[in-house]
């Protein structure tokens, strides 16, 4: 048996054999940072999603949904300062030829990454990270908005760009938002959608891609409130995360000093994932103070603001949890990703997903294939509509390590017993234990186990 160990190969090479995560465009060579969610990618993804929608917008809250549209006009981003603000700064190793965001290469040595310049790289001998040469190009300025042809009719086309945050979204419907729902502050809104930036370094994986989806919450509050309602969102943030099965240990907090603040930021925390290539950003949390209802208000001409016990205008703070739903999935399938040796000296993969977000909380499979029928009718009509994965090929030893490495929770064998006592076993994929369960009691076990499961 061939030994394997936890690391990216063996990683991405597993989540493309069982059907999470397959390179995009692959039979064409592939489109270099794009990537496409199979069956158990997309199940997982969409639970992801589900969670972290309840867990804001169905709680303790008052948080509205929304779902706004990729093209926004130009004058969206013109006055937001996307289009002047919206860049990376980029160096090149003259030896190696390869492309860094230049608070990549900086980080340890830099406080200030914008007075940096390649004389100061070389003076500080700032190493390249690819061949260690210290040969750099200028810094080079790249807008990361993505341009796209919007034809009014056949001889008029302009530029337009698709959206790199969904966040705008919701500061251009404000007014739309708080007249038909009557709301008073504090609020929030929350989104989920791709966005597009034309990231010029893109690797490592899913982690950074040119087209993504984003779940973000704008929550509108008073001045005086900002603070605490700053740490209450940071704390949902982290409890989201524990949520979906991410480890306390694998996670910080990092405070963005002020020349890595966005341009609309006055205060951010990145909530940053242990990943295999590093402590990286997983999840941010800004303080966006006035800045974005102020300039939408002054370029539309809108009085995007409530009005205060005296009647005046003010504008809300605005705070801003973000997350990424790939990191997230990244981060999900990485800290659950498990290579254990059992006591045969044989290894299994197991990725040990919590219930709640696992692609399919557990898999049917008859001992053998001439109970493939009794299974169905007596066992998959007692879960009908619940994420039920169902195999009858191969012996039941391969069935079970296959539904371990997919990170399937219980397996369900209907064997010869069960056609006369109407029970079968149950097997759990961490312990590896089997319990037998009477068919008719099997639907709120399930069901139980899917909300109540200790890691
Ligand atoms: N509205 C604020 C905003 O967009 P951001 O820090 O640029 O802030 C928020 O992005 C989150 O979106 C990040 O923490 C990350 O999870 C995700 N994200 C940003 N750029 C990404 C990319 N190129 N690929 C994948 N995820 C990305």
């Amino acid at each position: 048996m061939k030994f394997f160990e936890k690391n990216m190969e063996n990683f991405t090479t597993h989540l493309k054999n069982v059907g999470y995560v397959f390179q995009g465009s692959e039979i064409y060579g592939g489109l270099s940072s794009t990537w496409d969610y199979g069956d158990l990618g997309a199940r997982t993804i969409k639970k992801i999603k589900d969670i972290w929608f309840s867990h804001f917008a169905d709680g303790d809250l008052n948080i509205f949904a929304m779902d706004s549209s990729v093209l926004l006009s130009n004058d969206v981003w013109r006055a937001s300062g996307h289009i002047n603000s919206f860049e990376d700064v980029l160096v090149e190793c003259k030896n190696c030829h390869k492309r860094f965001k230049i608070e990549h290469i900086s980080k340890k040595t830099v406080a200030n990454t914008k007075n940096i310049d390649a004389k100061w790289l070389i003076e500080n001998t700032v190493e390249c990270n690819n061949c260690k040469k210290k040969k750099w190009t200028l810094p080079k300025k790249f807008n990361l908005m993505f341009k796209v042809k919007y034809s009014k009719n056949n001889n008029d086309v302009d530029d337009i760009y698709l959206r790199p945050e969904t966040a705008q979204g919701i500061f251009i419907n404000f007014l739309n938002i708080v007249n038909s729902t009557s709301t008073k502050l504090p609020f929030g809104v929350a989104q989920i959608g791709k966005s597009f930036r034309n990231e010029v370094t893109t690797s490592n994986f899913i982690f950074r891609t040119k087209e993504f989806e984003q779940m973000e919450i704008e929550w509108f509050c008073e001045e005086k409130d900002a603070e605490r309602y700053f740490l209450i969102l940071l704390d949902k943030m982290k409890s989201f995360f524990e949520m979906v099965g991410i480890k306390e240990e694998s996670l910080t907090v990092y405070k963005q000093t002020e020349s890595e603040l966005a341009h609309y930021s006055t205060k951010t925390y990145d909530i940053l994932f242990n990943y295999a290539f590093g402590s990286l950003e997983l999840a941010g949390l800004a303080d966006r103070g006035t800045y974005d209802l102020e300039v939408h208000s002054k370029a539309s001409k809108s009085q995007l603001g409530m009005k205060n016990e005296k009647n005046e205008w003010f504008f809300p703070r605005v705070i801003e949890p973000s997350f990424g739903v790939g990191r997230t999935l990244l981060s999900v399938l990485w800290d659950n990703f498990h290579i254990e040796t059992l006591e045969d000296k044989t290894q299994r993969i197991v990725l040990k997903l919590p219930p709640s977000i696992a692609p399919y909380v557990a898999s049917v499979l008859p001992l053998s294939k001439k109970l493939g029928s009794n299974a169905k009718e007596e066992v998959m009509k007692v879960l009908k509509f619940l994420p039920i994965y169902y195999e009858e090929t191969g012996s039941i030893g391969k069935r079970y390590r296959r539904q371990d490495a997919k990170g399937i929770p219980f397996c369900i064998t209907y064997d010869f017993d069960s056609v006369s006592d109407q029970a079968v076993t149950v097997r759990n994929r961490d312990t590896m234990k089997q319990e037998r369960i009477k068919i008719s009691d099997l639907r709120s076990y399930i069901a139980d186990k899917m909300h109540n499961y200790d890691i």
